[in-house]
């Protein structure tokens, strides 16, 4: 989803954005707007210029009016909306409390922004005059004023971080950027400290440079400090304290540290700390802030040694406010307290009795000659006082040098000239007490002076800004204090003029004195009043101790006890040459030798500070001003809490009403043309989206649409000036209601705008894939293509030289051949061993195919027998010695072949029992029916056959008629025709037997196998051709005689010869 920000400006500061639920959040009133989007945003931003005021003072309607000034301060007070501009002029009140509005992504927020196009914050201001010294390449300096409290230090501080965060740096200007920052907790531990209106009351003006080279990084810094308030060494009002540092080292410093400074962990003991009664204060932690400045120091590059010898200074200045004297009779003061000496002496390295001589003395020049004069008591306690105040100020001073010399910009390659600066000055601002002395006098008399500048620098800017654009000038009426300060400055008859004459003046020359001489002098200035010069009434609220001075802000009346005293800072002679002898390196730096022998007298402080006043002026003269006006809402260092009547005295003697009144002059508001255009253009057609034209016709059309009349604007060369707020907020309300379309505008838009990116994304990376995906299919195709090509190539190279010896072009040729014959093998081999078929080999296989043929045939072979059963083997081996005995020798065996041999022709209910009981224990194996043919007359007679395991045997029904054992059986002998005859031929020595035994059998084949196999008389039988010859007993033979005819007939021939004629069935 896009961001969706709406932004109020410059009447309140709604700036909305989705929070992470969705809900919309207004950052700066911290409230969170309903989830109802746009028309909650919409109501919330018309209304909010009701609720939290304008942003800028100059879009006041009632500019003039002081009421409606401070309601709209308090209405953007109460929504923590501390900060308010007057134009550039940026107005703050101190919300003293934390505010989320200082973190990184604030500071982001602001960086590189128009000033204008969001809230009013110290961070516009910081990066505006950023922005500006980096574009127009001019000094910049950010004058921060306001009373004591008021959240001057603050706002700097807040400034110099803005810089260290956003400003480019690299690792020097790290370096640069931390001792920057570090140099801050320094100087509050020694220049600030807690008085009744501020716990961290800066005590000095600080005036710092922060120099930013061509890149803008920033790469060193130059402080200049102004009038420390040196008086609080030695005295604080009650609820005051002295600077932070001494609280630190006491409550913060380690143990042995204490001992070695001869320092006790107690404020109490110190003279110097216990004057305001105030040694605790809840906001401040001495011990923690002890730990900070002490890490400060060493980041600004203080050595160990350094260290040492500046807590030595500040731990002399404690011990020598418990020197205590006492009175001689003659009046003379000595010292009571003889280890307070020693310490002293020990730590700022002089000798104790030279130290001591010069606290109890003082050295005049009389008639050319040098004597020691002592002191009573009086005299000793203010010169002992006179010194803690010169040493610690003295110190400071040297410290701000130190400070400079770290933060001096290194690089000796670009001089100065090619580094740009920023100047900000966190100075005391306006001050009224109920007593006022030299100090306030001082202080009130820089913000004059600042005073001044500012309205100087504001008129001529503002009058230079109509020159520029061509508008008319139209004088305005302002107070202008010059008066003030010349009445303070001026030579002669300036009032620091008349402070130094009475000091320098011989004689008896007292504050009183100097009151009269003021009187006399300037007691006719419409702003200077004493008691003698007053209106009764005004006399009962002074002094007669007391001059009025009516300043800008307001009338102050300042008490003149301890003016001359404090301008003349006087420091005996002797005690500056004790100093000068110092062991301390810091004190050395300090008290300087030159000194003592220059004659001149030392300027006043009120002439030292003028000059540094005059100096500053001219620096802040040299830059481009941006202003923070710092204000309290009230004394007690509440938050929350809004004292009209202190914001009344503030608003006032800060002068905002007299600059406001000077902004708002001429016109209300202006703006560049580009920003306006660019700001409105959504409310007229002709300028939506975008004018292609000059812009001040743009700008010019824009406002005709709008309905301005003309004396409500001005067109200038480069901007518009509106008169009116009304005006603008009427065109504000306008693009309040504009942007709700607009958003849904621009939604649908973005919306559009996303969806069709991301379906060309989609179609894009879709076409990519498929691209990419039919290059892969391609380029395979392309490869198998090729490859095809080759084989094919190769093939026929190979077919080319098939007939060679192998060599490279016909190997592929050959393997093939080799391997598809195998193949081919591989995918007919012959099933069965009856299946002859065998591919026919390559000629180089022709060898390797026979071997394959025969162990294939082989492995059938064995498969086959390995698979086959006892009967079909027991039928087969017969089948065998058939074939051995009658293959192609008897021409009915080939018909016998194809018919399986049964076990026996008869089973035993074919056969008569008696035989079978004859034949007993002897096994039976094979039984045929046979017809027998006697031996004389070859008469055929029906006789069974029986085979058993010793002998054939004859049955004729039950009888057994003959029975030749296997041993008394000489052959079998039959013809090689197609008969059925068989002759028994049997031993003739067996007189039992009647000779040899002709039969016939059917199954002739089948029989004459069995009876070999049971006689083991295989090779006995025997085939014959023409005739068989038999013996017939007792000598006698009989002869059987075959031929071929037509037909099967047996019968006994005329020549007494059985004659069998017998079909051919098998031709040869
Ligand atoms: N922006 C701020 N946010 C929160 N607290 C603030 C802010 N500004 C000032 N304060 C509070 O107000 C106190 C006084 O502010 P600061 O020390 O800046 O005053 P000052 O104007 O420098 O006074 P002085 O003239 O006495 O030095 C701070 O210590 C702090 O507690
Ligand atoms: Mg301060």
């Amino acid at each position: 989803m896009m961001e969706l920000k709406i932004q109020l400006v410059p009447t309140g500061e709604i700036i909305l954005s989705p929070g992470m639920n969705g809900e919309s959040y207004c950052h700066s009133c911290s409230k969170a707007v309903g989830s109802d989007g746009v028309r909650v945003m919409m109501e919330s931003a018309l209304t909010a210029r009701d609720r939290v005021g304008v942003q800028d003072f100059v879009l006041l309607e009632n500019h003039t009016s002081e009421v409606a000034f401070i309601e709209n301060l308090r209405k953007r007070f109460k929504e923590n909306l501390i900060y308010t501009y007057i134009g550039s002029v940026l107005v703050s009140v101190n919300p003293y409390k934390d505010l989320e509005i200082y973190t990184k992504q604030h500071m982001e927020r602001y960086r590189g922004v128009n000033f204008y196009e969001v809230s009013p914050h110290i961070y516009a201001v910081s990066d505006n005059a950023y922005r500006s010294m980096r574009t127009e390449r001019r000094d910049q300096c950010i004058l921060i004023s306001g009373e004591s409290g008021a959240g001057k230090t603050e706002a700097s501080k807040k400034v110099l971080q803005y810089y260290a965060v956003t400003c480019p740096a690299s690792d020097q200007v790290q370096t640069v950027k931390d001792r920057l920052l570090q140099s801050n907790p320094v100087l509050e531990a020694f220049g600030n400290a807690k008085t009744l209106r501020n716990d961290n009351s800066s005590r000095f003006g600080k005036y710092m440079d922060i120099q930013f080279d061509f890149k803008g990084a920033p790469v060193g810094g130059h402080i200049l400090n102004y009038l420390l308030e040196k008086s609080r060494v030695v005295h604080q009002s009650h609820g005051e304290r002295n600077f932070h540092i001494f609280y630190q080292l006491i409550e913060g410093g380690e143990e042995d540290l204490l001992r070695r400074l001869g320092l006790e962990r107690n404020t109490q003991q110190y003279q110097y700390l216990i004057k305001g009664n105030c040694p605790k204060v809840s906001s401040i932690n001495d011990r923690s802030d002890w730990k900070a400045v002490r890490k400060a120091l060493t980041v600004i590059g203080f050595s160990e040694d350094e260290v040492e010898e500046l807590l030595n200074i500040i731990a002399s200045v404690l011990h020598l406010g418990n020197v205590q004297f006492g009175g001689e009779d003659s009046g003379n003061a000595y010292i009571t307290t003889d280890t307070q000496i020693k310490y002293l002496a020990r730590l700022i390295g002089v000798d104790s009795s030279v130290l001591k001589e010069a606290l109890t003395h003082k050295k005049i020049t009389a008639k050319g000659e040098e004597l020691m004069s002592p002191l009573n008591q009086e005299q000793a306690s203010s010169a002992r006082d006179a010194l803690s105040k010169a040493i610690y100020g003295r110190t400071f001073t040297w410290l701000v040098n130190k400070i400079n010399d770290s933060l001096a910009y290194q690089d000796d390659a670009y001089s100065s000239k090619n580094t740009s600066v920023i100047g900000l000055l966190d100075i005391y601002g306006f001050e009224v007490f109920q007593n006022n002395s030299f100090e306030q006098f001082c202080i009130n008399y820089c913000n004059e002076k600042l005073q001044q500048l500012f309205i100087e620098l504001t008129l001529k800017s503002e009058q230079e800004e109509y020159e520029a654009e061509g508008i008319t000038w139209e004088p305005v009426q302002y107070f202008n204090n010059k008066i003030i300060c010349d009445l303070v400055e001026e030579k002669f008859k300036g009032i620091i003029s008349i402070l130094d004459e009475e000091c320098l003046r011989p004689g008896d020359a007292s504050d009183i004195t100097f009151l009269q001489k003021l009187e006399d002098t300037v007691g006719g200035h419409a702003h200077f009043l004493t008691h003698k010069l007053a209106d009764g009434k005004t006399r009962k609220v002074m002094g007669r101790d007391e001059f009025r001075l009516l300043h800008y802000a307001g009338e102050v009346n300042y008490n003149v006890n301890g003016f001359l005293d404090k301008n003349n800072d006087l420091l005996f002679r002797n005690l500056k040459e004790v100093m000068c002898m110092s062991e301390n390196k810091i004190l050395t730096q300090c008290f300087d030798r030159e000194e003592l022998t220059d004659k001149k007298r030392p300027e006043t402080t009120a002439t030292q500070f003028k000059t540094s006043l005059t100096k500053l002026m001219e620096i802040l003269m040299s830059k481009e001003p941006s202003y923070v006006r710092c204000m309290k809402p009230n004394d007690a260092k509440q938050a929350g809490r809004f004292d009209e009547v202190l914001i009344r005295h503030q608003v006032k003697y800060l002068g905002l009403m007299e600059n406001l009144r000077v902004r708002r002059a001429g016109f209300a508001y202006r703006r560049r043309y580009e920003i306006f255009l660019q700001r409105y253009k959504s409310l007229c057609p002709d300028t939506w989206p975008n004018w292609d034209g000059r812009l001040v016709d743009g700008v010019s059309t824009l406002v005709k649409h709008l309905g301005y009349k003309p004396e409500e604007y001005k067109l200038g060369r480069s901007k518009i000036f509106i008169r009116f707020p009304k005006t603008l907020f009427a065109t504000e309300d306008a693009l309040e209601v504009r942007k709700h379309s607009l958003a849904t505008q621009l939604q649908s838009s973005w919306k559009g705008y996303s969806q069709k990116s991301k379906y060309r994304k989609l179609r894009h990376s879709a076409i990519l894939i498929q691209a990419w995906w039919r290059g892969i299919l391609a380029r395979r195709r392309a490869q198998r293509r090729r490859q095809a090509a080759d084989t094919i190539r190769r093939f026929i190279k190979g077919f080319m030289y098939r007939h060679q010896p192998r060599c490279p072009e016909n190997e592929y040729f050959l393997d093939y051949v080799r391997y598809s014959f195998l193949m081919k093998l591989h995918r007919n081999l012959p099933k069965t061993v009856l299946d002859k078929s065998w591919p026919t080999p390559p000629p180089a296989l022709t060898e390797a195919s026979e071997h394959l043929r025969k162990l294939c045939m082989q492995n059938m072979v064995w498969k086959y027998c390995k698979n086959i059963s006892p009967e079909w083997k027991h039928q087969m081996e017969q089948k065998c010695v058939a074939s051995e005995i009658f293959k192609d020798k008897k021409d009915n065996y080939p018909q016998s072949v194809p018919k399986l041999f049964v076990g026996t022709r008869l089973n035993g209910e074919d056969i008569n029992p008696k035989v079978l009981q004859t034949l007993g224990s002897e096994k039976m194996k094979y039984a045929v029916p046979v017809i027998k043919y006697d031996r004389k007359g070859y008469k055929a007679r029906a006789r069974q056959l029986l085979l058993t395991s010793n002998s054939v045997v004859i049955v004729e029904d039950a009888k057994l008629k003959q029975r030749i054992d296997y041993s008394a059986l000489k052959g079998i002998s039959v013809s090689s025709l197609s008969d059925g005859m068989f002759v028994l031929h049997v031993l003739c020595e067996d007189n039992k037997q009647k000779g040899d035994v002709v039969l016939q059998s059917d199954h002739v084949i089948e029989t004459l196998t069995k009876a070999a196999i049971c006689a083991e008389k295989i090779n006995n039988i025997n085939i014959n051709q023409g005739s068989i010859t038999f013996t017939v007993g007792q000598g006698k033979e009989g002869i059987i005689d075959f031929i071929s005819g037509s037909e099967l007939l047996i019968a006994k021939a005329k020549n007494g010869h059985l004659s069998v004629t017998a079909p051919r069935l098998n031709s040869r």
